[in-house]
């Protein structure tokens, strides 16, 4: 582990890209692991706590807290990406059943929250949250426990676009799934970073390099390999297309090489209404506009937004950090 590893609670919706996500902050020496909280979105709750299960044991991953949360969003009801992640949210990869338990305590299962606000409260440290879906349990945990926002370094979280959207034309998914629990965590006084689709949908393996992981000697390389290649579902009667990208795993390289991103401190705030619903609105405008000049500007806190990527040393981190597992 490096001198100084950062701690990092990872809260997931495993989740074809969390997957390889929780593979890479397995094997970052610079990741300090201190727990997993698990959220409903590209799943139902159960199943993503399954595949979390099962994909932190082909990790090899030491014992850590992993925890269920919120079943379901704030507001919205469910509605899973199976259509990209599969019905079973990891595209149909079978992975060898667990016998990995959640987080107890003297015998009886402990929820995501209550999780959370342990690893952080007896931290001897600042602690990264990287949130890499519906901030639901976020949400929950900085209402129910407001105390622990001094524990927090800061929120970075991957959700959200400063232009295009994907769950809808400008609402990306993971916010678009629960805005108001997004609008919660903009607006808590910790710090946020967004790592959105314009830097996610740029982070994207070689098809024959995805290829070539699929047949390694390594088990954690080859399932990297399968989930990197899985196909995207494009719609009624249109082929599945790759699309090689990294996906979540993309914020944890935010974590570990900030340097490969342009960044800039941004007012930031959730649309909650309309067809615009989950929207992350980034105002990127140099002069004030009429907004400000006649008092309409509503309040949205600075956020600092990745713009641009470095997506080939994204790419070769990701690879380099996998190949060290076994
Ligand atoms: C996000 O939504 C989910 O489908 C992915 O896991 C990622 O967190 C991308 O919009
Ligand atoms: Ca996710």
């Amino acid at each position: 582990m490096a001198a100084n590893p950062t701690k990092v609670l990872l809260d997931v919706d495993t989740g074809v890209d969390d997957a390889l996500a929780l593979l890479f902050a397995v094997a970052h020496p610079a990741i300090d692991l201190v727990g997993v909280s698990c959220v409903a979105g590209n799943a139902a709750l159960p199943q993503v706590i399954q595949n979390t299960l099962r994909v932190l044991d082909a990790a090899g991953c030491p014992a850590v807290p992993v925890a269920g949360g919120a079943h379901r969003p704030l507001l919205n009801p469910s509605r899973d990406a199976s259509h990209v992640h599969g019905a079973d949210g990891l595209g149909g990869i079978v992975l060898p059943e667990t016998s990995r338990e959640t987080y107890r305590i003297d015998g009886a299962a402990v929820g995501a929250i209550e999780m959370m606000r342990r690893v952080l409260m007896v931290s001897d440290g600042p602690v990264t949250i990287v949130a890499l879906a519906p901030q639901t349990n976020l949400a929950l945990l900085l209402r129910a426990h407001p105390e622990v926002a001094e524990k927090i370094e800061r929120v970075l979280f991957m959700g959200g676009s400063a232009s295009v959207g994907n769950a809808t034309a400008v609402a990306e998914f993971n916010v678009w799934h629960d805005p108001e629990a997004a609008a919660i965590v903009l607006d808590s006084g910790v710090p946020t970073f967004m790592y959105g689709l314009d830097v996610f949908n740029r982070v994207a393996v070689p098809l024959q390099k995805a290829v070539e992981l699929q047949s390694s000697g390594r088990a954690a390389e080859r399932l990297a390999g399968e989930l990197i290649s899985h196909r995207m579902g494009v719609g009624a009667g249109r082929e599945p297309v790759y699309t090689g990208l990294i996906g979540d795993a993309g914020a944890l390289c935010a974590l570990v090489d900030p340097g490969a991103l342009r960044t800039a401190l941004l007012p930031v705030y959730v649309e909650l209404a309309g067809s615009t619903r989950g929207q992350t609105v980034v105002d990127r405008r140099v002069f004030p506009g009429e907004d400000s000049m006649h008092g309409l500007r509503g309040t949205a806190g600075l956020t600092e937004v990745a713009l641009e990527v470095d997506a080939d040393r994204y790419v070769d981190l990701f690879l380099g950090t996998i190949a060290t597992l076994a």
